[in-house]
């Protein structure tokens, strides 16, 4: 797998006093797929306090409204700031191209970085020319994406699929089931007839069947993943703002889930192999409180 791609530039709010150094990274998602953002923070800097939430009563995002998105991550956000955050990963790319401009016109004080798919070191890797790219239908319909295509893709040609399904699948903890292969394999035939050698991942729940897409795609496709470039983008936001943590010992790991607690912590001991402990928040009117 490489993992050159460009993330978002970030960071372009200024963090006002109240953000400290043992303050959190807060992350979030619409679900699950965030978590491949966060055990890349985790890996390049163990010594911070992860906070996650994981918006699971409305997950998926990627059918819905930019409004919508916009008004849940907002909330989001709030919260993660209310709960000790210094810094916030949109660790999706259907609410970063739905509301990261926004989040940052909001809440100028705060640091985001956000995602976007790897489409420049997509264009830069492919030796035939051909990439493949697997997103949100939210994430393909922005202006965002738009812009990747014309600043980065001209020379090159872009095949696109949505993969309707697979988040529900992984949400669901199917990562090897036969529907998940059938949405995979439906993506991934065509892309192989034209011959398109390099995939990349412009959802952040698609990681976790990394395995499969492997083997679907087969030995000559590389697969580009933006979740080590994100982790380490984080890590040169934090460091230009004197808010990397001053601590030799592990990091704290909360975090939250707007649906079940119970199934969201065996979704985490599935995924990535350890416990974190997991609160419950619920939605009330358009405001998150915990229960
Ligand atoms: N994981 C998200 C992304 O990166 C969104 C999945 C969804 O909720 O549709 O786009």
């Amino acid at each position: 797998m490489t993992n050159n791609p460009t993330v978002d530039a970030a960071g372009t709010a200024e963090v006002d006093g109240t953000a400290e150094v043992d303050g959190s990274i807060g992350i979030f998602d619409s679900g699950v797929g965030g978590l491949t953002v966060l055990r890349q923070i985790q890996a390049v800097m163990p010594h911070e306090n992860l906070l996650y939430f994981a918006d699971q009563a409305h997950v998926p995002y990627g059918p819905r409204p930019d409004g919508e998105v916009q008004r849940f991550s907002l909330e989001i956000s709030r919260f993660l700031i209310k709960h000790g955050a210094k810094i916030i990963i949109v660790a999706c790319n259907t609410a970063s191209a739905a509301a990261l401009n926004y989040l940052r016109s909001a809440m100028a004080e705060v640091a985001f970085v956000g995602m976007e798919p790897a489409i420049k070191p997509g264009a830069g890797e492919t030796q035939h020319g051909r990439v493949g790219v697997l997103a949100t239908v939210g994430t393909f319909d922005s202006q965002r994406y738009a812009s990747l295509m014309t600043r980065f893709a001209r020379k090159v040609t872009v095949y696109e699929d949505p993969c309707l399904g697979l988040v529900e699948q992984i949400e669901a903890g199917e990562l090897d089931s036969p529907e998940t292969k059938r949405i995979l394999n439906d993506a991934l035939i065509p892309m192989s007839g034209e011959n398109v050698d390099t995939l990349v991942l412009g959802c952040t729940h698609y990681p976790f069947v990394l395995p499969l897409i492997k083997q679907l795609a087969g030995p000559g496709v590389s697969v580009i993943d933006p979740a080590p470039a994100v982790a380490r983008q984080t890590r040169r936001v934090l460091g230009e703002r004197n808010l990397l943590i001053r601590s030799d010992s592990r990091g704290t790991l909360t975090s939250f889930t707007s649906g079940d607690p119970e199934n969201f912590a065996n979704s985490i001991r599935k995924l990535l192999g350890f416990q974190m402990p997991v609160s419950q928040a619920i939605w009330k009117s358009g405001t998150l409180t915990i229960s």
